[in-house]
């Protein structure tokens, strides 16, 4: 059973995932709309992982008889300066995560509930990968630059991306 406190904590996070969710989405809406149809398909598939990552929050609460809530979630931002824009905004958002995550460690670890913090592993080790992700993306438009065929090669690269989701062969469970 979860205590109130973590109870409220977990559905924040839900929340915070579907919001992060929600801006890969409108980043995936700019790259099309601007002609980059690698980044729209990566940010759309990274959109599904963030929604993935809030129900699997969401199913958990419920699994430990708590009451999950259906977020609120803002509004991201529309318009974005350029390509490195998207990325650069992207790994903020992730580096944010990824403190929130290790607060709800913290909040679990002190309210001696192992089951939320053995839950959440699975979510310190995603946010390694995604910081990863996203800097590597950055390293890359270094070398290769944000114009021409530089870019349009790595556009081509990013579109090969799917989703790390079950179903799609990827490693979560
Ligand atoms: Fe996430
Ligand atoms: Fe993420």
């Amino acid at each position: 059973m979860l205590n109130k406190q973590i109870e409220s904590l977990l559905n924040k996070q839900i929340k915070h995932e579907f919001e992060a969710g929600n801006w890969y989405l409108s980043m995936s809406s700019w790259a099309d709309v601007n002609g980059f149809e690698g980044a729209a398909r990566f940010f759309l598939e990274q959109s599904k992982e963030e929604n993935f990552h809030g129900m699997k929050i969401f199913h958990f609460i419920n699994n430990r008889e708590g009451h999950a809530k259906a977020p609120s979630v803002t509004g991201p931002d529309t318009e974005f300066n350029s390509y490195r824009h998207l990325f650069e905004r992207s790994l903020e958002l992730e580096k944010e995560n990824t403190r929130l995550i290790d607060d709800l460690v913290d909040a679990a670890r002190e309210a001696n509930d192992h089951a939320t913090e053995q839950f959440l592993q699975w979510y310190v080790d995603e946010q390694v990968e995604e910081e990863e992700l996203f800097r590597s993306i950055l390293d890359k438009l270094n070398i290769l630059g944000d114009k021409g065929p530089g870019l349009y090669m790595l556009d081509q690269e990013l579109g090969q991306r799917t989703a790390d989701l079950p179903g799609n062969g990827g490693e979560t469970e």
